[in-house]
């Protein structure tokens, strides 16, 4: 099984819908026997809790289902559990490294490295902005998503 957790600051935003649209990805191409997926935040204020209101319902409208995730707080042995271990914004990637285990840097990763044609280098936070910020997240997401499971069909199946 090829193992990969989605990062960002509160895991009720971001990284639950990359969750949500690459486990539908993964599972359309009858893939979910083979690869699979979690989130995780590096902040710990909304540990327990579902995602964000206005994100499940952003994401409802794409097709994507988020109502059964619950955010927990990433850990470093997120690094020894995960193949790819991805962080959504530059912020989140500096704060992941810091709880790197030495030797495992090569698992962590920036989303948007998968998704190079939207021109963009990160997942912005939606969480006190309109609702175009939360459409925004589930667009970049989608490209992203796709660029990672090419990646992991090219070097894992
Ligand atoms: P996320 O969004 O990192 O995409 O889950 C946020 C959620 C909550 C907060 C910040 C960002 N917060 O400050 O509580």
């Amino acid at each position: 099984m090829v193992k990969v957790v989605f990062v960002c600051l509160g895991n009720i935003c971001r990284s639950p819908t990359a969750e949500g649209v690459f486990r539908a990805l993964v599972k359309s191409e009858g893939l979910d026997g083979e690869v699979s997926c979690d989130s995780a935040g590096t902040g710990a204020w909304h540990v327990g809790q579902a995602p964000d209101k206005r994100m499940t319902v952003t994401a409802r409208k794409r097709g994507v289902d988020l109502s059964d995730l619950r955010a927990r707080q990433a850990v470093s042995a997120d690094f020894e559990r995960f193949d790819y271990v991805i962080a959504m914004d530059q912020e989140n990637k500096a704060n992941l490294s810091k709880i790197c285990p030495p030797g495992m840097e090569n698992k962590l990763f920036r989303f948007l490295e998968f998704a190079p044609q939207t021109g963009r280098r990160e997942v912005p936070d939606p969480y006190y902005g309109g609702p175009a910020g939360f459409d925004l997240v589930v667009d970049l997401i989608e490209e992203a998503s796709k660029g990672l499971l090419a990646d992991i069909r090219e070097k894992h199946l």
